[in-house]
């Protein structure tokens, strides 16, 4: 198998790292013992385009196990770690992805992926599959995604009328956002701030710019470290839901005045920009956990800029023509994964289960249409039935009495 990493000889780093993850994905673990035991993926080609992690490294391996031959292209050019990189390239994957490769050679990556014409893809912010649907490349039966930026897009593209093949929204699963986008973004990002900055986080006024599944789980452990959280939102019912789980709610403008830490999680474009800037006060953090590096404006931070130098990794300074220092944490770009390592392996297993399982899914249903559909309420809930039983924990089930009170009517006052 061809690869393009950046040293084979780390290897054996990745491999340690690797199994430390695996270990922490007892249900990513049953389903590859299955996949390999059955051969249900046997010389089925797939495509992925995912951040390059220890988590994604376990996926890829019980992918292959199953019989797949797999081909994986990073889908942030900061997020790749080259380790696993190197250990997944000894291990006959066709990787293509270098940290802090530029926008040119993540998609020359991506090309060398397509070239092996793989039947399903497994995308992290649609830029494959909206790749495949440009070039119009032919022979693929399906596609799953991981990410809200992803479904959103593709959702757009059902619109359009424009999708060539069927689309499990694994993002949509309850098992994915409630713990991936929650508890996953909101420790990995403070752990991303951390490492680039050391600043403490007790005391700070704290902005979160988006409540969503990400938001709030931000918003959780930022209070949960001692800080004052503001949220900033554009939708009414999460800005009261907000306040009313205790936060302070205003607009960005007002939040740019007081905030010491700013970090945009809505997956929307220019959340913090010139007007945002102006405003901040001097030594202003400022980082994105969303999906792309367009919610901060870097162009008009630069443009605003007299000198700029780097302070730490992933941790840039910028002397604006006022005199005013503002920090910009890795880039713009998902702090989480850049300056830090992505989200813990306990809750990627559910994430990665339900990639795993979706990719069955497509393969057994030859019928799908070509929209975005997500994954049936039974695979979900038994994604959550073996992480609880891998953590030990029991639960009730209805009686024959309780099944029947819930499916009828006619019992009231
Ligand atoms: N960093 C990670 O590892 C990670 C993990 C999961 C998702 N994501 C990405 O994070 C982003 C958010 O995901 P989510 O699942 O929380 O989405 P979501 O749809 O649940 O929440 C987004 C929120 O942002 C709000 N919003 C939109 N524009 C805004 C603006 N201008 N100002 C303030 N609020 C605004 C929306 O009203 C919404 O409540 C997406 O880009 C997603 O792909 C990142």
């Amino acid at each position: 198998m061809k690869y393009h990493i950046k040293n084979i000889n780390l290897a054996s780093e990745g491999y340690r790292r690797i199994d430390w993850a695996n270990s922490k994905m007892p249900v990513l673990s049953l389903i590859g013992d299955r996949f390999r035991r059955k051969k249900v993926l046997k010389n089925r080609r797939i495509g992925c385009c995912l951040h390059v992690t220890t988590e994604t490294a376990n996926l890829v391996r019980i992918l292959k196990a199953g019989g797949a031959h797999v081909y994986l292209c990073a889908s942030n050019p900061l997020s790749t770690q080259d380790d696993v990189s190197a250990a997944l390239a000894k291990d006959g994957i066709g990787v293509y992805a270098i940290n802090g490769e530029n926008r040119r050679e993540y998609y020359f990556n991506m090309d060398q992926v397509l070239k092996a014409k793989p039947e399903i893809l497994i995308d992290d912010g649609a830029d494959l599959i909206s790749t495949v649907h440009k070039k119009r490349t032919k022979g693929v039966l399906g596609a799953t995604e991981e990410t809200t930026t992803g479904v959103i897009r593709l959702k757009q593209m059902e619109q359009d009328k424009v999708l060539r093949f069927p689309i499990v929204a694994v993002n949509d699963s309850l098992t994915k956002h409630l713990f991936d986008n929650r508890y996953g973004t909101g420790q990995s990002t403070i752990d991303g701030i951390l490492r680039a900055t050391n600043v403490l986080i007790s005391g700070s006024n704290f902005v979160v710019a988006g409540y969503g599944w990400c938001g709030r789980g931000l918003a959780m452990r930022a209070r949960g470290m001692g800080a004052n959280v503001i949220v900033t939102e554009v939708d009414p019912v999460k800005a009261l839901e907000a306040r009313m789980d205790g936060y302070n709610v205003m607009p960005m403008i007002d939040a740019a005045k007081v905030g010491d830490i700013f970090i945009t999680v809505t997956g929307d474009i220019k959340v913090i920009r010139r007007e945002h800037m102006l405003k901040m006060k001097d030594g202003a953090i400022i980082g994105n956990s969303g999906h792309f590096d367009v919610e901060i404006d870097k162009v008009v931070l630069k443009k605003l800029t007299r000198r700029q130098r780097s302070i730490r990794n992933f941790c840039e300074e910028y002397t604006l023509k006022s005199g005013k220092k503002l920090y910009l944490l890795s880039e713009g770009r998902l702090v989480n994964l850049a300056a830090a390592e992505g989200h813990p392996a306990m809750v990627m297993d559910m994430s990665f289960a339900n990639q795993a399982l979706a990719v069955e899914y497509i393969l057994n249903n030859k019928k799908l249409k070509n929209v975005v559909c997500t994954l049936p309420v039974k695979i979900d809930e038994s994604i959550a039935h073996l992480k609880l039983k891998s953590m030990g924990i029991k639960i009730d089930s209805l009686t024959p009495e309780q099944k029947h009170y819930l499916t009828s009517w006619k019992m009231g006052t």
